[in-house]
């Protein structure tokens, strides 16, 4: 018998999100989040090898000499949280765009005038390797303490193609350099770049840069913002199909801003994901359902850009499209690294319930970034990704908000942080 080299025992309450890891969780599955009381997890090389109850897990002889145990006592236990959705590598700040938008000034007229996503590219373009590396090393750093153990992060503040190419490998670094695992999407097509058109940029993405970034093998995933005034469904799908030929997975930033059919566009491509949705039309969710397409939802970015106005999440789990939840965070629409705060608006704004906005945290975020074989749930095989989370219930999870719930993180089986 092998003794697990990690022992977490006596949480008042484990949940696991066990059976989704082949298809996410929809409709009403979302509430089956697999709470075991008085529940245990155990830990060998960096994989679980047992849940169950203490009891359970105790009796089955888990715990040897060199075992270490951690009592979760009183606290609640779940996977680790994968933030699917995130443009965390970046160089600077957009502080000075909050008296704007307080002004009322439209995040797109900001964008418009050289501002917003281009301000971003222009302080990432001139900060060397190291300035932004040390920056997103800190976002990195503050995510993993506040639960997040998995994320995807994208290229998008280089636009062109060298620094877009410079942007997945600082990402590639990171992933070998720091606890997070992170999961590599394309973005260049983010903002069109001064000086060219929306066509002249789209026949540069497709002809120059998509063919670069495929040959060097540094994005699992490539995204556009389809958005009119940005890159139009044509454009989107021209990229989004260049990029499927060369065998990236896809992804769309859609009907976040004015519903322009992004959703409907997003299940005929069969993106992996369809992103904001704030605006998405009752048959585009329907086509997204029917597809099987993840919406990931970024009520953070609605929250932070101040309109009242949040993503249909209660029509989608009626429709039984899977959703997500993400920070979205970025310099603009979402300066912020906090899942457990994203948490928070999904439940209030988005209606969602606490074990709902769980299972958008973990298992169908996981799927949505194409990982939901190794983590987003506790499960034997997977990942020892763990949380211990210094509150009572579930239900405390959403409902105290502004504060770090997070005790212990766990990652790999080895404790990372608290
Ligand atoms: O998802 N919508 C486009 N991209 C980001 C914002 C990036 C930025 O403002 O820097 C988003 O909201
Ligand atoms: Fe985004």
């Amino acid at each position: 018998m092998h003794y697990a080299d990690l022992l977490i025992h006596s949480a008042q309450m484990m949940v696991t999100m066990k059976g989704f890891s082949d298809n996410p969780a929809c409709g009403e599955e979302m509430s089956e989040v697999g709470i075991v009381e008085d529940g245990a997890v155990a830990i060998r090389e960096g994989m679980i090898v047992a849940v169950g109850t203490t009891a359970e897990i105790r009796a089955a002889g888990w715990s040897g000499p060199d075992t270490q145990e951690i009592s979760a006592r009183g606290k609640v236990v779940t996977p680790g949280f994968v933030d699917p959705h995130t443009h965390v590598l970046y160089a600077g700040s957009r502080e000075n765009e909050l008296s704007l938008k307080l002004k009322g000034v439209p995040y797109l007229e900001i964008l418009k005038q050289g501002g917003g996503i281009l301000s971003t590219v222009r302080s990432t373009r001139q900060a060397s390797d190291e300035e932004i590396k040390a920056q997103t090393r800190r976002r990195l750093q503050t995510m993993l303490s506040l639960g997040t153990t998995t994320a995807e992060v994208k290229s998008g503040y280089g636009l062109m193609v060298e620094d877009e190419l410079r942007a997945l490998r600082l990402i590639r670094e990171l992933n070998d350099t720091q606890v997070i695992d992170l999961v590599p999407t394309f973005m260049g097509a983010h903002a069109v770049p001064t000086g060219y058109s929306e066509a002249e940029f789209t026949n540069y993405i497709v002809d120059e840069m998509l063919p670069v970034i495929a040959a060097e093998n540094l994005a699992e995933f490539c995204d556009v913002f389809c958005e009119p005034g940005v890159f139009s469904l044509e454009s989107s799908e021209r990229i989004l199909l260049k990029a499927q030929q060369l065998n990236l997975k896809l992804k769309m930033h859609a009907d976040e801003l004015a519903s322009a059919g992004g959703a409907e566009l997003a299940a005929r491509l069969g993106v992996v994901s369809a992103d904001h949705l704030l605006q998405a039309s009752d048959q585009g969710i329907e086509a997204l359902a029917r597809q099987g397409v993840i919406a990931v939802l970024l009520p953070a970015t609605s929250f932070n850009l101040a309109k009242n106005s949040y993503a249909r999440a209660r029509d989608m789990i009626r429709a039984r499209v899977p959703v997500a939840l993400a920070t979205d965070s970025n310099p603009g629409s979402s300066p912020t690294e906090s899942m457990p705060l994203v948490l928070t608006i999904a439940c209030l704004y988005l209606r969602l319930t606490p074990e709902e906005v769980l299972a958008g945290a973990t298992i169908n975020a996981a799927h949505a970034i194409g990982r939901a074989k190794q983590v987003g749930s506790l499960e034997v095989g997977k990942q020892g990704d763990v949380l211990i989370l210094d509150i009572p219930n579930l239900n405390y999870l959403p409902y105290h908000f502004g504060n770090n719930p997070v005790e212990t993180v766990i990652k790999k089986g080895k404790v990372v942080w608290g």
